[in-house]
């Protein structure tokens, strides 16, 4: 049975620039990198590009290079023979053996150690892998696809990632844009999510107001398309068949203005190679705010993201 793949979302020229390549190399064997910010869809994409190609009926495995311990990678990856090593116990296939004739997606292979990347660039170069504590090979047909939110390019240079697996897995890069930078997506997301989710929960659909929507436009979502998604969930089950307002919304999406401040300081504020004191800045930005409000410490606090009580003990210690 071929479980439906969740639909694709998005009609911005950004966005639609993104399908386009994805299409032309779906039905291909060839190597993917797919970059971009957490939640912008890099793993629904992989999960898309198997399914448009001649593998859909073989197995689409995912294996998250983070989430798993050095020394665990290489035999998730490559398999290992029962008492290869403590805690081997049974003969154990690997992710790139049991996704064979299908398609294996190498989730933040930025974490990958250098050890795996040396055996994953012989297996991409030969098709053959070698599990943990088995003396020969064995012949594999399967595609892989990789990403990551990392720049892998930087990893290179910082000698964390090995430069010749960097071209063998960037023979075609897909950069999926941060949801910001493509906020034209954001209502038929919203429309998507809430209808998925009000039918998921028999619920009638939520919607917002005009004044909700225009926050969530202008918002940053460093989370992406998977923090739009869980807003939608949420709203979807708390205010079934009702319009919500901007009041209801976090906090976060409520003061754009003071937010993208703060986003715009964090993006101009390079640490400088001889570092700071953070305490400094601290202390600046406390009296910046309490000059700002004329010494009124809530707004003060306000200002700053902080609580009253956080704001008082932080100007005692910085004696203000
Ligand atoms: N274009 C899109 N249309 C609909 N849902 C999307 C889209 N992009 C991402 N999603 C959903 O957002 C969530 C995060 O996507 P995911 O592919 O896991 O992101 P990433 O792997 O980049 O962190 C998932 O639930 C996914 O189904
Ligand atoms: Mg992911």
């Amino acid at each position: 049975m071929t479980i439906p793949e969740p639909p694709i979302v998005g009609t911005s020229p950004e966005f639609q620039n993104v399908l386009r390549t994805a299409r032309m190399v779906a039905a291909l064997d060839v190597t993917v990198l797919l970059t971009g910010e957490t939640g912008t869809g890099k793993e629904l994409l992989a999960q898309a590009m198997h399914a448009a190609s001649r593998r859909a009926d073989k197995p689409f495995l995912a294996l998250n290079c983070a989430a798993l311990p050095e020394h665990l990678v290489e035999s998730e990856l490559f398999g290992c023979r029962r008492g290869a090593f403590t805690g081997a116990v049974a003969d154990q296939p690997g992710k790139i053996v049991s996704a064979d004739g299908g398609t294996l997606l190498l989730d933040e292979v930025g974490e990958l150690p250098l050890a795996a990347q040396a055996k994953l660039l012989r297996f991409l170069e030969c098709g053959e892998v070698h599990p943990v504590g088995q003396a020969f090979p064995r012949k594999v047909q399967v595609r892989i696809l990789a990403a990551t939110n990392r720049d892998l390019l930087r990893e290179v240079e910082a000698g964390r990632f090995r430069e010749d697996l960097f071209y063998r897995l960037n023979v075609v890069p897909i950069e999926l844009p941060p949801l910001r930078e493509r906020r034209g997506d954001i209502p038929v997301l919203i429309e998507h999510f809430m209808g998925e989710f009000g039918r998921a929960h028999g619920l009638p659909a939520a919607s917002f107001t005009r004044d909700a929507f225009a926050r969530l436009k202008a918002y940053r979502w460093p989370g992406n398309i998977r923090e739009l998604r869980n807003l939608c969930e949420r709203v979807a089950i708390l205010f079934a068949g009702r319009t919500v307002g901007a009041d209801v919304l976090p906090r976060e999406m409520q003061n754009e203005g003071e937010r993208s401040f703060a986003a715009t300081v964090t993006e101009a504020l390079a640490l400088p190679e001889g570092g700071i004191v953070l305490d400094d800045l601290e202390r600046t930005l406390i009296g910046q705010a309490l000059v700002k409000t004329g010494g009124n410490r809530s707004k003060a606090a306000r200002l700053l993201g902080l609580t009253r009580d956080t704001l008082l003990y932080r100007m005692k210690k910085y004696e203000l």
